[in-house]
């Protein structure tokens, strides 16, 4: 692959020693341990994509009118590299976020990263930073994001922007582990609304579920589910992931992608496994009330929700402002399971990787 634009690497002249590494390794939780280095990647209107550096993680210097801080021009992405028994480092489908990447650029009127770009700054990233890869159940999150850097206060798209890629080594994204969690849907707040930004990854929308996240944690749950905001019917996702239902003939229900929820690789791949598996399975609009009428019939028996951070989750129980239902008996079901089990095998070099969705790297 020739890149039109080479990353230079200047390494850590002192990176953490392993003593501590280990230590940190031993229990990161989620997000709140990094690795030593970053990628940084700039953009001028004038000079395309150029200064790329992988170097040591730090503090960036920002002017105060930098466009970002004012008006909210960012967008990120998030993906995981996982090291296998045999030791390989794989990445899955990272293609796939390069992809989204460049849609939610578009969405938000910033320039596309090319994808070769995209793809380098990650591989150069995790090369450079793989013994922070936990062994286990652990993976590596890798975090690249881009925000609008010109100082300029007038309302219009930004003509200078920074691409950043972090790495964080994770553990499971809820603390329970694979318990089933609870779930609170929101029916004061709205995600996204058609003709907005809710298919886009834009820092924007995560901000504006955090009020109803908070509710949710009050509420004794772990996620938020949106209802869509015309008619707070339809269940749309939740705060971080998507959601799947699984009926008792076996079907397999999940929202629509309709422009207010994001396209989840998650999401994609376990559709493909669900149809290999021979599940039926079904894009289409589900309301509230009818997932709870179907809970409570048994015509429902369980409920999941994906993304890269939860991987799969089982839910477990439904809480909103007129009450809240059980699924089945409040535990992880059988399809959950399977799916699950399934999708970290791939991952983890367990299961043939028959789609060619993973990208080994060392
Ligand atoms: N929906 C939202 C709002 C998310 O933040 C995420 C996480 O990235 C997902 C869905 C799942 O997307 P993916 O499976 O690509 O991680
Ligand atoms: C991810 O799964 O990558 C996300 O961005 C969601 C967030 C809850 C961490």
């Amino acid at each position: 692959m020739t890149l039109a634009v080479s990353i230079t690497v200047r390494p850590h002249t002192s990176r953490t020693p392993p003593s501590q590494r280990s230590a940190l390794l031993n229990d990161p939780g989620f997000g709140k341990v990094f690795t030593d280095h970053m990628v940084t990647i700039k953009w001028t209107a004038e000079n395309g994509w150029h200064d790329a550096e992988l170097r040591p993680r730090g503090p960036l210097a920002l002017d105060p009118a930098a466009a970002a801080l004012h008006y909210a021009q960012e967008i990120f992405e998030g993906l995981k590299a996982y090291r296998r028994p045999d030791g390989e480092v794989v990445l899955f489908r990272p293609e796939e976020n390069a992809r989204r990447f460049a849609q939610s650029a578009a969405r938000m009127a910033m320039p596309a990263v090319p994808e070769p770009l995209f793809l380098a700054a990650i591989e150069t990233l995790v090369r450079t930073d793989c013994d922070w890869i936990p062994d286990g159940e652990g993976s590596l999150y890798l975090r690249p994001f881009m925000f609008a850097t010109e100082p300029f206060l007038g309302v219009r798209p930004a003509a200078e922007y920074l691409f950043c890629v972090i790495a964080s080594p994770v553990g499971a994204y809820f603390r329970g582990g694979a318990k089933p969690i609870k779930v609170w849907v929101a029916s004061a707040f709205s995600r996204a609304a058609p003709g907005g930004t809710g298919a886009a990854k834009c820092g924007g929308n995560y901000a504006a579920s955090l009020l109803a996240q908070a509710e949710a944690v009050q509420n004794g749950c772990d996620q938020v589910v949106f209802l869509d905001a015309a008619r707070h019917r339809w269940i749309e996702e939740l705060g971080g992931m998507n959601v799947f239902f699984v009926m008792a003939d076996g079907r397999l229900v999940t929202p629509p992608l309709g422009g207010t929820i994001l396209a989840g690789i998650t999401r994609g791949s376990i559709l493909t496994l669900a149809r290999d598996a021979g599940l039926t399975v079904e894009e289409r609009p589900y309301s509230l009330p009818q997932f709870q009428d179907d809970a409570e019939s048994g015509a429902l028996r369980e409920a999941f929700a994906c993304g890269t951070a939860a991987v799969v989750a089982a839910i477990g129980e439904v809480r909103h402002a007129n009450g809240g239902f059980t699924i089945s008996d409040g535990g992880a079901g059988e399809v959950t399971r399977r799916l699950r089990e399934e999708l970290v095998g791939l991952q983890r070099g367990l299961v043939e990787d028959r789609h060619g969705w993973i990208r080994t790297l060392c």
